[in-house]
């Protein structure tokens, strides 16, 4: 049997933290999908094509990981790309009711879609896209939290 899995977000931006749970999921799944969502109603920092190129090249050393976007439902996404895992990095407790809730939701439009957490290692344990925005935003250094690649296509964005 192929196991394959769906490690969902927004990515905006990919951080190291994100770089982690894929490169831990990629070694538990024999095929990994990244699926971006797009969500029409929110203005996201990176465009979706961003994102997209930049995961791409940051997971081009994992053979079988495929970084794909969406938009609809995530269990829909899930099921045209034949998978019945989904994958989730839990940092700390706070994150614990909001991937609760979604995994319940997810659970309860999908029953044969199963929602599997990686505890994120202790050094991006406090890492999140929005963490990353700000300090961007507010001329910090954001480098150390994210792959080169991001880095500079932050810069890039913020110029
Ligand atoms: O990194 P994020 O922002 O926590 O990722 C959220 C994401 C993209 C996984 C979530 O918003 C999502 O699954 N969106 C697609 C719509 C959907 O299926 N929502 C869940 C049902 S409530």
């Amino acid at each position: 049997m192929i196991r394959r899995a769906i490690y969902p977000g927004s990515f905006d931006p990919p951080t190291n933290g994100h770089l982690d749970i894929i490169e831990r999921g990629a070694k538990m799944f024999d095929h990994l999908i990244v699926g971006i969502g797009v969500n029409s109603e929110k203005a996201p920092f990176l465009s979706v094509e961003d994102r997209l190129q930049l995961l791409t090249e940051c997971c081009s050393h994992l053979p079988n990981v495929e970084v794909m976007s969406f938009d609809g439902l995530l269990v829909h996404f899930a099921k045209e790309q034949n998978s019945t895992v989904l994958l989730r990095g839990l940092r700390a407790i706070t994150d614990f009711d909001y991937e609760f809730r979604i995994a319940l939701a997810n659970r309860s439009l999908a029953p044969d879609i199963e929602t599997t957490f990686l505890i994120a290692s202790e050094e991006f344990s406090f890492l999140a896209s929005s963490v990353v925005r700000e300090v961007a935003r507010l001329g910090g250094d954001y480098g150390k939290f994210v792959p080169e690649p991001v880095a500079r296509c932050i810069a890039a964005r913020l110029a």
